[in-house]
Parts: structure tokens; sequence; C-alpha cells
């Protein structure tokens, strides 16, 4: 087994590479490649409130045919319409009827968001900033649903170290794992969560590791991962996948593409030398490229400064809600 599962602190385990569906989309589109992605051997699909696609996962998972127990599910309290936490696992696993503000704005009915399940693997708080009043208090409603059994692991992503020591001063449970953003342009930045984490028994979930490859091109990363791709017979992707589990992390990523998906899974089965990982993390260390700003980058840059400002609360799914529709109008 190429991706072998990981322990984590509570005694389950976690497959150590998920599917992820952010950005996915609603309607056949996500089903069918959450459903691609469960034929090739994923078993493991991290959703969030916020991608707004549980429902798409829940019915793959369900039409897949798979045991619930076959199939890991990760989902996130993202702060859907200032519901609390108790509220919002509920509302994610069953058929409740969620009100959208995007309705007062004018911007179409509502929509129904729920997995369909009995209960999820793991529930993340999605980032700190949605620890609300504050960690201590949140993490208190994340430890009575496990003990409810609506979900079976409790931990949490984007926390920064301090945000840790918060959690942990206070927790009962000790979170399972930290979702973090991490690729060798941030390895640096983010080793002091690594270490924190591997002390505490918290394991590091990566999202956005092929950032190299997809969003940041032509920088230091390029010419290592180059010439052990070259060197291995195999793509760029699997290169940087198996650099991202050779520091220890569950590997959150996904493809549309049948091909891309199945180089995923294969790469876990690359061994690099630790002289592979010390060249990568050396170039990482150099930085990313320089992306020159353009009027393309400048919007993008504004549109998620304003996205992510706003991502905490009720008012930033209304934006979202009402710029799709006015958009479509
Ligand atoms: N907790 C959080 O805050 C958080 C934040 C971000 C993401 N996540 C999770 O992590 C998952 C993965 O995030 P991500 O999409 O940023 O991860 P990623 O693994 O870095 O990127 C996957 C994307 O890269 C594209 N891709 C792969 N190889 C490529 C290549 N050689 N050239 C160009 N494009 C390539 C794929 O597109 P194709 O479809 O064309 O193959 C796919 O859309 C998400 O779905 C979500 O579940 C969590």
């Amino acid at each position: 087994m190429p991706w072998d599962p990981i322990q984590l602190n509570d005694g389950r385990e976690i497959p150590s590479i998920g599917f992820g569906t952010w950005k996915l989309g609603n309607g056949d589109g996500p089903i069918s490649q959450v459903d691609q992605a469960i034929s090739l051997g994923f078993s493991h699909v991290d959703t969030a409130q916020s991608y707004r696609n549980e429902t798409e996962a829940g019915t793959a998972i369900r039409e897949s045919g798979l045991a619930r127990k076959e199939i890991f599910i990760t989902t996130k309290y993202s702060g859907l319409d200032g519901l609390d936490i108790k509220t919002s696992i509920k509302n994610s696993l069953k058929n409740v009827r969620r009100f959208s503000f995007s309705f007062l704005l004018g911007g179409g009915a509502c929509r129904e968001e729920f997995l369909g399940v009995d209960y999820v693997d793991l529930y993340l708080i999605h980032h700190p900033r949605l620890a609300v009043p504050d960690i201590p208090t949140a993490w208190k409603e994340m430890e009575e649903i496990k003990e409810q059994g609506l979900v079976k692991s409790i931990g949490v992503s984007n926390f920064e170290v301090s945000d840790l020591a918060i959690l942990l001063a206070s927790a009962k449970v000790q979170p399972v794992a930290n979702q973090i953003l991490l690729h060798p342009y941030v390895y640096a930045r983010q080793l002091p969560i690594l270490e924190y984490a591997a002390k505490h028994k918290i394991v590091i979930e990566a999202y956005s590791a092929l950032i190299p490859v997809t969003s940041l091109p032509g920088g230091p990363v390029d010419a290592p991962v180059k010439a052990i791709a070259d060197r291995l017979g195999v793509s760029n992707d699997q290169v940087l996948l198996a650099w991202t589990k050779a520091k220890g992390a569950v590997v959150v990523t996904t493809s549309s593409k049948k091909e891309r998906l199945l180089g995923y899974i294969n790469a876990g089965d690359l061994a690099l030398t630790e002289d592979d990982i010390a060249a990568i993390d050396a170039a990482g260390a150099k930085g990313p490229p320089f992306i020159p700003f353009t009027r393309k980058t400048i919007v993008r840059w504004a549109v998620a400064t304003i996205v992510a400002s706003l991502a905490g609360g009720v008012l930033s799914m209304c934006l979202e809600d009402y710029m799709i529709q006015r958009s479509k109008q």
C-alpha cells in the first residue's frame, strides 16, 4: 500500500492521501470527479461547508457503493451563516434546510448542503478566526460533538503555533490534525508548526502542495524537482507529493484528470533520497519567483483580499452568493 494510513492521537487512522473538493463547484461535475477519485483508489474525501459541495461529495460517496467505514470523510466548520459548530455539523450531516441570506439579497434560492451520512471521520475548525467567541469555547463545542458521536475525530486547520498553544491549554481532547498550506516555498515558514505538531502528536495535513507547478512555476524549486523527476521517470507533481509525504504530512490534493490522479496515487511509492529532499528544501527557502503585477493579478489580489477579510462570518457568504448570482444576470 503506497500511501499507508497514519495513526492519529485518538487511536484512529487517517488515509495519508485525500481528494479535496475545493473549487469543484456544484452539480454533476463534482459528483463525477469525487466518483472518479474513489474508483481510482482514493478512500479519503476532504470537503468543507464553505466549498458548498458537501452534497455532491456525499452523493458520490453514497453512490460508490462502498460501506461507510471504507471512506474517510473530512469536513470543516467554516462559520457559514454565522451558525455555531453544533448546528453546523448537524446541517453538514443531515438534510436540514439552511437559511441563506443570499435569498434576501435577491440572489436566488436557498441551497441545502448535507453529506447524508451519520458521522464524519474528521471535523476541522477551518480557520482560527472562526473559533468564536474564542478558541477554548469553540473547542469545547468540538469536544461535545465528538462525545455525541457526530464526528469521530476533531482537529483544526490553518492554526499557527500560538493558536495551538491556546487550544491545548484548555483542551480535554487533543486535536488530531492541523490542515495547513505546505509546499516548498512555505516550508521554512511553516516549520515551527510542523515541529510543534510533532511534539504534541498532531498530524499535519498539507494542502496546495502543488503550488510550485500550478501558481508559482519558474522559481528555484523547478530545477531540483525536474532533475529528480527526470531521474526517476516521473512527473513534477509526483515529486512534489513525494516531498510532502516525506515531511510526514497527510497530502490533500485534487485533480479532474484520471491520469493525474493515478500519478498522485503512484507517487506514494516514490522514495526520495535525503539529498533530494534537502535540494528541494534549499530551493524553496530561496523563495517563490517574482510575479510581475499585471492588471489581472491586481484584480485577483484585491478580490482575494476582500473575500479573505470577510471569510470569517456571514457577510462573506452573502457577498459571494450575491456576486455569483449577479454575474449570472
Ligand atoms: N483547509 C484549507 O484552508 C484548505 C485550503 C486550500 C485547499 N484545501 C484542501 O486541499 C485540496 C487541494 O487544494 P489545491 O487544489 O490547492 O491543491 P493542489 O494539490 O496543490 O492542486 C491541485 C490542482 O492542481 C492542478 N494541477 C495538478 N497538476 C498540475 C500541473 N502539472 N499543471 C497544472 N495544474 C496542475 C489540478 O488541476 P486539474 O484538475 O487540471 O488536474 C488541481 O486543480 C482542496 O480541494 C481542499 O480540499 C484546504
